[in-house]
């Protein structure tokens, strides 16, 4: 087995998600956000749409006023109240960081505010001092999947420039808090997803727009503001904390050409295009050459002002960073059979699946790293990656996870190429570190982590934690930085 060389201080650690793990929904004054109205749908076909549909006033009102349906999202793995056991178990396999999200509406309950609610944000002071305890470098995301319903019903969330003062807000109100203290800091998570999932990620209402505005152009205007947005955060940050590192983050498609086929091989480059669009603002400054004509053919238009343009060239991300999963292909027979759920793509013969249909590539994850390096010259940091798979309890209370093993070595073996190829890579932090509430499928089934929670998809389970076999293999690959795997 090939042995790699990982950099001193490699960020070794696992990434979360305030609305996946937290629970406590209603708890200390937080408001609502877009993330409380997922339901847990039993048919497993019908499951992945909901993340895709597009919500109005009155389907978000009668989720919240619904008192049969199972919200997994607002009970969590209730890590509100147990992140003192979970992050000692993290700092027992030997972490260095940990991703976690802020929820905005814990912090402003109704998105705007203008004075923060403390209960929130002593909360996340208490995570994160908890962290500190152990030598742990917080990791903090600003937007994950989770918005304010109070912005929605009031300004069609993201379709309002309003939104990008009230995010700025929030941003300086968490940057004042916790500066000295956490060094990373990311402010949309998977923000190409905004073109795909504009309710979730961006609290728009399909009936607040007006009879000439379409879903996709509303997409669009909101990922304009949130472009503006991430640049205004990281102007803030830099005023506030100059020590302290902005990132942005896209869920990076690998998509290969399906074949030779020179129209095949310009698919491939147009998807690429479109899935690196808003890391290339972000990263260089402006948008891309190819940009204009990639909102002609979606029949979207942008209203970039004089001052958004300057506050975009002025205020770059100081790193680039990614979720990766999967690879799929672009091109060729239409009709072919497909894998994948949201970023479904056609099925590569040359790879194997997850049982959630999601094909296993750990050599892509070196192509895309090469490709992102050669694209920004920015530090990358991987901020996703891990196999969504079912796993045993035993009547030891044990879980054989050599399936989950076997993909994280794979693939932390393609970082170690991609280390070798001059690319730099600054940490990685395998998703759900901790089972935890899966965000496509709102269920409990599919689990990514080192840490087994007895949690069942319908809320039943004692909620105890238990080691996984992976932990100790995750424990031995960070004490000897990558090099034991
Ligand atoms: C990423 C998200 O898309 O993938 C996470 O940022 C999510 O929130 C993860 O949980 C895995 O997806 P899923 O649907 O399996 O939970």
């Amino acid at each position: 087995m090939m042995s790699y060389k990982f950099p001193d201080g490699f960020l070794w650690g696992g990434a979360t998600a305030a609305n996946q793990l937290e629970g406590a929904t209603r708890t200390d004054g937080k408001g609502w956000t877009t993330a409380d109205t997922a339901q847990f749908i039993a048919d497993p076909k019908k499951r992945m749409a909901q993340m895709l549909q597009p919500m109005t006033t009155k389907t978000v009102e009668a989720a919240l006023n619904d008192t049969k349906g199972l919200y997994p999202k607002r009970y969590g793995i209730d890590f509100y109240h147990r992140y003192q056991e979970d992050i000692a178990l993290f700092a027992e396999m030997g972490f260095k960081t940990f991703r976690l999200s802020i929820s905005w509406a814990r912090i402003l309950p109704n998105g705007d505010e203008e004075v923060p609610n403390e209960a929130g944000l002593q909360f996340y002071e208490n995570v994160i001092d908890e962290l500190l305890k152990y030598n742990i470098e917080p990791l903090v995301t600003l937007s994950h999947y989770e918005f304010p319903l109070g912005l929605s019903f009031e300004q069609n969330g993201w379709q309002s420039r309003k939104t990008i003062d009230a995010f700025e807000h929030y941003a300086r109100i968490l940057f004042e808090r916790f500066k000295g203290k956490v060094k990373y800091w990311i402010s949309f998570n998977e923000m190409n997803i905004v073109m795909m999932t504009g309710y979730l990620s961006a609290g728009l209402l399909e009936d607040q727009l007006s009879a000439d505005e379409s879903l996709t152009q509303a997409q669009f205007t909101a990922m304009h503001h949130q472009l503006v947005a991430a640049a205004k955060a990281t102007k803030a940050l830099h005023e506030i904390d100059p020590a302290a590192q902005m990132g942005c983050m896209i869920a990076r498609m690998e998509n290969y050409a399906d074949t030779p086929a020179p129209n095949d091989v310009l698919a491939s480059v147009k998807s690429d295009q479109e899935n690196f669009l808003m890391m290339d603002v972000l990263a260089k400054g402006s948008y891309p050459n190819y940009a204009w004509r990639l909102f002609a053919e979606k029949g979207a238009k942008i209203d970039q002002t004089k001052e958004d343009q300057q506050v975009l060239a002025e205020n770059m991300t100081d790193f680039v960073s990614l979720s990766y999963y999967m690879s799929g292909i672009v091109g060729g027979d239409e009709t072919a059979e497909t894998s994948g759920n949201l970023l479904a793509s056609k099925a590569n013969p040359f790879l194997e699946k997850s049982e959630w249909d999601w094909q296993i590539d750990p050599v892509g994850l070196r192509i895309t790293l090469n490709k992102m390096y050669d694209r920004y010259q920015k530090p990358i940091f991987i901020v996703e990656n891990g196999l969504g798979a079912k796993d045993e309890l035993t009547n030891e209370l044990k879980v054989h996870d050599g399936y989950r093993i076997n993909y994280l070595r794979e693939h932390i073996e393609q970082i170690g190429e991609s280390l070798q190829d001059g690319v730099d890579v600054m940490g990685y932090t395998p998703w759900g570190c901790i089972d935890l509430i899966s965000a496509s499928g709102n269920e409990m089934s599919k689990r990514y982590g080192f840490i087994y929670v007895d949690q069942d998809d319908v809320g039943k389970g004692t909620l105890n934690r238990y080691r996984k076999d992976s932990f100790d293999w995750y424990k031995k690959v960070i004490a000897s930085n990558g090099q034991d795997l």
